[in-house]
């Protein structure tokens, strides 16, 4: 008896094109998770599009100054134990610093982050600059989601800082998603972009849109888990957290404590 082949349908595995075909029929949900632990809550709930093994467990998971310390081991550590909870949502890795600049050094790399941990696609940040290893990256044949606006990568040189105020940097940002769209990326990141020129973006561009602090014009948001949920103290300035888990887990320490002797 023959099996049956394993298909993108009965590996109900989320592509590309199940993402651009969101835009324009439900907001996009995207979510980071950097665990087993977490991805698994959170997929099982299959509200969740795109979850996004970001370099910002650097600081988040890691206590780091910045992203650009992570190194792409750990980050392969971590997506190999995500891959492992995530079965409906679109899994994505965030390429971390140093690991794509150049042609050769991406495809390498992609190469290494795909046989390793077998997601879905990558996330590259920065825009026309980007736009060579970009359509190189999708010509092998994974998908990439771009990222502009504030790039964390180089906060080194722009500080974290509201992205797109004046003339210029709109200019600028616009021409980002244009090349980002046609280098062939199948969604883009808008980074604490002006709303105005989030709304204008999204409404040019063909792909989806994915804001975090950009207002709500975008064609869908990205979070960091641990913000949304109370976990990251202090909360970063442009989020909202629904619940403080992190107090809820000192109150359950002390509990703990107490009812076996301690404390
Ligand atoms: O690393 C990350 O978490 C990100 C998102 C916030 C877009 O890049």
């Amino acid at each position: 008896m023959r099996l049956r082949p394993l298909t993108a349908q009965t590996l109900n595995m989320r592509t590309a094109t199940d993402i651009v075909k969101l835009k324009g029929q439900k907001k996009i949900i995207a979510l980071t998770s950097y665990t087993y632990l977490f991805a698994k809550i959170v997929d099982e709930l299959s509200v969740v599009d795109i979850i996004l093994v970001g370099d910002s467990m650097s600081q988040v998971l890691f206590g780091e100054r910045t992203t650009a310390t992570i190194p792409l081991d750990i980050m392969i550590w971590c997506a190999k134990s995500v891959r492992k909870a995530v079965k409906n949502a679109m899994l994505v890795f965030d390429m971390p610093f140093g690991t794509f600049y150049s042609k050769e050094v991406a495809l390498q790399n992609v190469i290494k982050v795909v046989k390793e941990t077998d997601v879905d696609a990558v996330k590259i940040e920065g825009g026309s600059e980007k736009e060579e290893i970009i359509s190189e990256i999708v010509e092998l044949g994974v998908p990439v989601m771009g990222h502009i606006g504030l790039l964390p990568q180089k906060v080194r040189i722009s500080g974290y800082k509201k992205q797109g105020k004046t003339e210029d940097s709109a200019k600028k940002i616009l021409e980002d998603a244009r090349a980002v769209e046609q280098a062939g990326a199948f969604t883009v990141v808008l980074e604490a972009v002006e709303e105005n020129l989030s709304e204008r973006i999204t409404k040019e561009l063909k792909i989806p849109t994915i804001g975090i602090a950009s207002g709500d014009k975008c064609d869908g948001k990205i979070a960091v888990l641990e913000d949304i949920v109370g976990l990251t103290q202090p909360p970063p300035k442009h989020i909202k957290p629904y619940d403080n888990l992190a107090q809820k887990i000192k109150e359950i320490v002390i509990n703990y404590a107490k009812e076996n002797g301690g404390g």
